[in-house]
């Protein structure tokens, strides 16, 4: 008997140990995390949508995977609904915080979708996504998926609203050096936050976050703002945010411009409200038509809610930009941006999705 209240007490001691040197090296690392809940510097998503035929085994919840660690897609062998994925696992790190009610850590969930209601708010950006931080680091997850994620108190799911349709998303691991910059960018994108805690602690070194949260703000929105990002081992990332008084298309009146590189657009195409591709500035514009996934395998931009763009083939400067708006005619009356980077392999990823592009006629 002493031997097993011994061995019992020991388990228990290990249990205490464990979990609070786990709690201390959880607070310490939130990050991006791969299907192994292994920390990752960045990671990118691409949810394949539902094909539309009866044959098709498909679910609409496969996804194309790719991080710092690897070279080019991989296709999961998860569902983007398993707790296991790696949303899954790094929205986990939210769940958890609430759980613990966490003083030193904060978190905002936006999206002009909200989980669980019907309709979409106007009156805020287009645009999606969920920041969990302390005073070390954090990471920020930009996505397309209408109503995703859910609030803290609910747990890990996927939504069915996002089903159907391609859908894409970036996790970046920031450094809590940056979140000042983040809080300026989110400011312009107006997002529709429905869910967050931002603890005193970060209220001085953070402006507008905190009075969002709150459902106010104070300060004049600027009509655009550019700024640059450096993920936590020192990715760079160029981040633009357009208001919603920027009356215009953000990819052919700002992004190509500024990154001086054609772009190729991929960003949710629905009949009738469609903006050609566009030759009239010295960097054009071309809208994607159609991805492919494998030799057997493409689906068309009608069927794609994702939003990302990619520097020209042929041309020097290799961007990919993944974010919040569409190539529309009303979406020059929304907020909303784009993060961008030069990644080799997360350039050549996307060069390799695109089956056919529009050109100007
Ligand atoms: C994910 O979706 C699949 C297909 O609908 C379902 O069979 C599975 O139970 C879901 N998994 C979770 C964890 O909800
Ligand atoms: C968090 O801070 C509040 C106010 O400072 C305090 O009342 C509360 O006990 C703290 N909670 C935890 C879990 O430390
Ligand atoms: C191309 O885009 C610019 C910037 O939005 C716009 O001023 C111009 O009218 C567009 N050209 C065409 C042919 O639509």
């Amino acid at each position: 008997l002493k031997w097993k209240m011994t061995a019992r007490l020991q388990r228990t001691t290990h249990a205490l140990v464990f979990f609070g040197l786990f709690g201390v090296l959880e607070a310490a690392t939130i990050a991006c995390r791969n299907e192994e809940g292994e920390a990752v510097d960045w990671f990118i998503f691409y949810k394949l949508p539902k094909k539309q035929d009866k044959e098709s085994r498909e679910t609409g919840l496969e996804y194309l995977y790719l991080d710092s660690t690897i070279r080019s897609w991989k296709r999961s062998e998860l569902l983007i609904n398993a707790t296991r994925s790696a949303l899954g696992r790094t929205l986990q790190q939210l769940y958890e915080t609430y759980a613990f009610k966490d003083n030193n850590t904060a978190y905002v969930l936006y999206n002009d979708g909200v989980p669980k209601s019907a309709g979409y708010s106007r009156n805020f950006g287009h645009t999606k996504g969920l920041l969990l931080w302390n005073r070390i680091q954090g990471f920020w997850l930009i996505h397309s998926i209408p109503r995703f994620p859910p609030i803290p108190e609910e747990g890990y799911d996927y939504p069915s609203t996002g089903r159907r349709n391609g859908q894409s998303g970036i996790c970046i691991t920031f450094r809590y050096n940056q979140y000042e910059t983040i809080d300026s960018q989110l400011l312009v994108c107006n997002p529709n936050i429905y869910s967050c805690s931002i603890p005193a602690t970060f209220h001085q070194e953070l402006f507008h976050l905190p009075q969002l949260c709150a459902g106010s703000h104070s300060a004049k929105i600027p009509v655009r703002h550019l700024t640059t990002l450096q993920s936590a081992q020192g990715q760079s990332f160029l981040h633009f945010a357009k208001s919603d008084s920027f009356h215009d298309d953000i990819f052919a009146a700002w992004m190509a411009q500024q990154l001086k590189t054609h772009l190729l657009t991929e960003t949710w195409q629905r009949k009738r409200q469609e903006l050609p591709s566009n030759c009239s500035l010295p960097y054009h514009i071309y809208n994607i038509k159609a991805i492919k996934i494998s030799h057997q395998s493409y689906f068309s931009s009608y069927q794609d809610h994702a939003k990302w763009c990619i520097s020209q083939k042929g041309t020097k400067d290799h961007w990919t930009c993944i974010g919040d708006l569409n190539r529309s005619p009303h979406q020059a009356f929304r907020s909303g941006g784009f993060i961008c980077n030069q990644n080799q392999n997360i350039y050549q990823a996307f060069q390799k999705l695109v089956l056919y592009h529009e050109d100007c006629n």
